[in-house]
């Protein structure tokens, strides 16, 4: 489902360099639920944007699903990334003029071809699978950080991708919303989508499949 061949990417600015992937090899299976591990800096969240198709490495190759993502262009790649790849991150990135239900409902917008009444279901239905229908016209200031990380993952789950990438999804998160949220990505990765997470925490990791181990850009 995700491949990666000797992927390297060089940071550069006017004084530095810094070589933050040096060749990393790895496959991920449909279905798998993957921990990515490391000290900070070791190159996990470019591990992630990179198979995330968010940037570009120096050198290498990505396969996901059956295409090379570099041989596309920039619309084919919105447009790929929006139909298969949804995302999370630490600080769950809601905007906060849009009520619960429209921010969830955003990615569907930038699709064509379906009614506005197709899209408000799929993004109620979407609230409904991590137990926020009763929240659906609030808006992120009025939600605790559980709550605003659970409307993150019903918006990258409304358009139905077969990968989930996770950026320290229970950084910003006590242990016990933490575990609320490993509980129903768990859930998500049991009905088929294939999950991969970035984590410091390896309470958190214990419960994926499998973890990488990352060090200075390398695989452990
Ligand atoms: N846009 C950039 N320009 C220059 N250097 C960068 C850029 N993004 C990341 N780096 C460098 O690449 C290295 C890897 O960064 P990355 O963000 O992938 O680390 P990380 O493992 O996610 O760390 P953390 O656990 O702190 O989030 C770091 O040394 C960082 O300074
Ligand atoms: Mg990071």
């Amino acid at each position: 489902m995700i491949t990666l061949e000797n992927i390297k990417k060089v940071f550069r600015t006017k004084e530095v360099e810094t070589h933050a992937l040096s060749g990393i090899s790895l496959t991920v299976d449909k279905g798998e639920f993957v921990s990515i591990m490391g000290p900070s800096g070791c190159g996990k969240s470019t591990l992630l944007n990179i198979i995330g198709t968010l940037d570009t490495p120096t050198e290498g190759k990505v396969v996901i699903n059956n295409s090379e993502v570099s041989a596309m262009t920039d619309k084919q790649l919105a447009i790929f990334r929006n139909l298969t790849l949804g995302f999370i991150f630490q600080s769950f990135h809601l905007i906060p003029a849009l009520n619960v239900l429209d921010n969830v409902e955003l990615p569907l917008l930038y699709r064509k071809g379906v009614s506005a009444k197709e899209n408000r279901r799929r993004a109620e239905e979407s609230l409904e699978k991590v137990g926020l229908s009763h929240r659906m016209k609030h808006f992120p200031t009025q939600l605790s950080g559980g709550q605003c990380q659970r409307v993150a993952i019903a918006r990258a789950l409304v358009g139905a991708p077969s990968i989930l990438l996770a950026d320290e999804p229970t950084g910003n998160l006590d242990s016990k919303m933490g575990d609320e949220i490993i509980t129903l990505l768990t859930e998500i990765n049991s009905a088929g989508t294939t999950i991969v997470m970035v984590t410091h925490d390896s309470r958190m990791a214990e419960h994926t499949n499998r973890t990488i181990h990352l060090i200075d850009g390398q695989i452990l």
